[in-house]
C-alpha cells in the first residue's frame, strides 16, 4: 500500500463509517487505485472479511463507476445480473456504490451494502454518498498518490509561490525543432535534443521559474476550462433504437415470453420499443403499462410520455394477446453508457424456469452491450480531435510553422502507431498527443524566445516547461494518457532526458512514438532552425541513437516504415 494512504488510513475509516451513520449502509468498502492497474481495499467494515481484497478495471463496479461521477445502487440480486455475483459473494444483496475522482481520473470508489432494516437504497441516498465520496477525495487533495505526479502545481497557500498576474506574459514558444536544435549541444556529439535540465540546482539559478511555472500552468487550465465540450451522448439515437429492435426480436425467440417491451423515457422524445408474439390487445397493453409503473413507483423513479412501436416478427398471430396470458412479468433498469431512465419489461405467458432466468439475463447483457456499441465511436473521436484542435487555437495560427509542425508530427505518428499494429484507440491517442505535443507552449515567452540568437540557461530552462505546463493544461480536456504522453515527449531511452529523466520503459510508448517522429520532422523541415537535411541522413542518425536516445524497437520500425 502506498505510504501516504497508510498515513491517512485511520482518517480514511473515520469517513468511511459516514456511510452507516448518514446512509445506513451495514456494510462498506473504500477501494484505491493502486498506480498499476488495480483497486485494492484500504478500509472497510461489516463484511467481515468477505469481499475481494482488490478488483481491476474489468470488475462490474469499476467499470460503471468510470462511466460516470455519479453514485448508483442495485436492489435486489437479480435486478441487474452483472452485479449479482459480487453481491452474492458477500452475503448481500443490495448495493450502492459511489466512484471518487482525482483531477479527472477514477481513483477510488465506495462500495456499500445492505442498508439497515432491509430497506432498499434510494435515490436519497445517492447525493449523500458523493459527499462521502468528495470527503474521500479531500484527503487526497494536493497529494500525489495516484500516479498523477506530473502535476506540479506550487502550493496556493505558499505566499512564495504566488506571482502578481501582471508578470505573467502569455505568449507561446517555439516547437521541438527549436528546442531540439536550439539549446546548446551537450558533451555527447550525438546528442540531438537538448541535455536535461539540471534538476533543484537550475530551478533554483532560475529565479521565478518554479512560481511562475505555476501561475502558467493556472492560466492554461483556466484557458482549458473555457474550452466547452459536447457532453458524452445522453440520448438514444435512431441507431441505438434499432440495435434494440434486433436483441427484442431475440428474446421473443425464448418460448414463454409473450411480449417484450423497451421504454426509454425522455430519449428522442419518449420511446417504447415492443415486441410480440401476435397483435397484443388494448386492454394487455394496458395491463403492462400499469405493471410497469407500479414497479417504477416502488423505485422512486417517474415515468413520461412514450411513443409506441410494436414488432411482431411473426406475424398477427391467429388471437390477439390479452392480459390474462401474461402470468409473470419482469422489469429491469438497462444500464448502458451514460444513458439513464432505460428499463427492459418481459410479459411470460408461463411461470418462467431457471434456465429462462439465466437466458433473460444473459439477454438484458446483451441490450446493454447492443447500446454501447451502437454508440457511435467515430462521432466521439471526432469530438476529442475538434478539442485538441481548438486546444492548438488562436495562439498557433499565429505561428504557422509550430501550427504545420504539430501536424506533420501527428500524422507521421499516427502512421508509425498502424504501422506497428496498435488498437485504434491508442492510434487516436497516439494522434491527438502528437497534435497537442507543444501545447504547452503557447503559453511561453514565444515571441521573445523564438529564434533568438544567444538564448540563456535560463531560457532554455523555460522552453523545457513546455512539456509541463502542455500536459496540465490538456489534461481536463483529452485525460491522463494523452497529457502524460504530452509530458514525456522529450524523455530519453537512456534516461538523460527531460523533464524527469525517466530511462527505457518508464517513459509512455507513445512519448517514444512521438519522440522520434518529431525529431525527423523537426530535421526534414524546411521551415526548421536549419536547412533540411536529407532524408538518408536523417534516418541514419535515427539508427545510431536507438538505444540512447530512442527506443531501438521503435527506432528501427520508424526506419523500416520511412524508407
Ligand atoms: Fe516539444
Ligand atoms: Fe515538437
Amino acid at each position: 500500500m502506498n505510504p501516504e494512504v497508510k498515513d491517512l488510513q485511520p482518517k480514511l475509516k473515520e469517513v468511511l463509517y459516514d456511510c452507516a451513520v448518514e446512509i445506513r449502509a451495514t456494510k462498506a468498502a473504500l477501494f484505491l487505485y493502486d498506480s498499476v492497474g488495480r483497486y485494492e481495499i484500504v478500509a472497510e467494515y461489516g463484511f467481515k472479511g468477505a469481499i475481494r481484497q482488490s478488483v481491476d478495471q474489468k470488475d462490474p463496479v469499476v467499470d460503471r463507476c468510470g462511466r460516470g461521477r455519479s453514485a448508483f445502487f442495485v436492489n435486489g440480486l437479480s435486478a441487474e445480473p452483472r452485479f449479482s455475483e459480487i453481491m452474492y459473494e458477500s452475503a448481500s444483496d443490495r448495493l450502492l456504490a459511489a466512484p471518487i475522482y482525482n483531477r479527472g481520473q477514477l481513483v477510488g470508489l465506495i462500495d456499500m451494502r445492505d442498508k439497515a432494516q432491509k430497506q432498499l437504497f434510494d435515490n436519497a441516498d445517492i447525493p449523500k454518498a458523493q459527499k462521502i465520496a468528495e470527503r474521500i477525495a479531500a484527503l487526497f487533495a494536493g497529494k500525489n498518490v495516484f500516479g498523477q505526479r506530473f502535476i506540479s502545481l506550487s502550493h496556493p497557500d505558499d505566499p512564495q509561490n504566488v506571482v502578481p498576474r501582471s508578470t505573467i506574459q502569455a505568449a507561446p514558444l517555439p516547437s521541438a525543432a527549436a528546442d531540439v536544435a536550439r539549446v546548446p549541444v551537450s558533451s555527447s556529439p550525438k546528442t540531438t535534443s537538448p541535455a536535461p535540465a539540471a534538476p533543484a540546482k537550475a530551478a533554483t539559478e532560475a529565479g521565478s521559474r518554479v512560481p511562475r511555472l505555476s501561475a502558467l500552468i493556472i492560466d492554461g487550465r483556466a484557458a482549458a476550462n473555457r474550452i466547452v465540450l459536447p457532453p458524452s451522448p445522453e440520448s438514444l439515437t435512431e441507431n441505438e433504437l434499432a440495435a434494440v429492435r434486433d436483441v427484442l426480436r431475440s428474446i421473443l425467440l425464448i418460448p414463454s415470453v409473450a411480449v417484450v417491451s423497451f421504454t426509454a423515457f425522455g430519449h428522442l422524445g419518449g420511446v417504447q420499443e415492443m415486441a410480440a408474439k401476435a397483435v397484443i390487445s388494448e386492454e394487455a397493453l394496458a395491463f403492462l403499462q400499469s405493471k410497469v409503473n407500479v414497479w417504477l413507483a416502488k423505485r422512486g423513479e417517474s415515468g413520461g410520455h412514450t411513443r409506441r412501436n410494436v414488432q411482431l416478427p411473426n406475424g398477427p398471430g391467429t388471437a390477439s394477446i390479452q392480459s390474462t396470458q401474461m402470468v409473470k412479468v419482469f422489469t429491469a433498469p438497462v444500464t448502458a453508457g451514460a444513458f439513464r431512465s432505460l428499463y427492459l419489461t418481459v410479459a411470460f405467458s408461463a411461470n418462467p424456469d431457471r434456465v429462462t432466468h439465466e437466458l433473460l439475463a444473459a439477454m438484458l447483457t446483451q441490450l446493454q452491450v447492443a447500446i454501447e456499441r451502437s454508440v457511435d465511436r467515430t462521432s466521439l473521436q471526432s469530438l476529442r480531435e475538434r478539442a485538441a484542435i481548438a486546444l492548438l487555437e488562436p495562439d498557433f495560427t499565429k505561428y504557422p510553422e509550430l501550427r504545420t509542425h504539430c501536424d506533420r508530427v501527428s500524422s507521421r505518428a499516427e502512421s508509425l502507431a498502424r504501422y506497428l499494429e496498435m488498437p485504434p484507440s491508442e492510434i487516436e491517442n497516439v494522434k491527438l498527443a502528437a497534435l497537442v505535443h507543444d501545447v504547452g507552449m503557447r503559453l511561453l515567452d514565444y515571441d521573445r524566445l523564438y529564434r533568438k540568437p544567444d538564448i540563456s540557461l535560463d531560457e532554455i530552462h523555460l522552453l523545457r516547461e513546455h512539456t509541463t505546463v502542455g500536459a496540465a493544461l490538456i489534461e481536463p480536456i483529452l485525460g491522463h494518457e494523452v497529457a502524460r504522453a504530452v509530458l514525456c515527449h522529450h524523455e530519453r531511452w537512456d534516461g538523460t532526458g527531460y523533464p524527469n529523466e525517466l530511462a527505457g520503459g518508464e517513459i509512455p510508448r507513445i512519448s517514444r512514438i512521438i519522440h522520434v517522429c518529431d525529431v525527423y520532422e523537426s530535421m526534414i523541415s524546411t521551415e526548421s532552425y536549419k536547412p533540411a537535411q536529407p532524408r538518408a541522413a536523417i534516418l541514419a542518425m535515427i539508427a545510431e541513437n536507438g538505444g540512447t536516445q530512442f527506443d531501438a524497437a521503435i527506432a528501427n520500425r520508424f526506419i523500416e516504415m520511412v524508407r
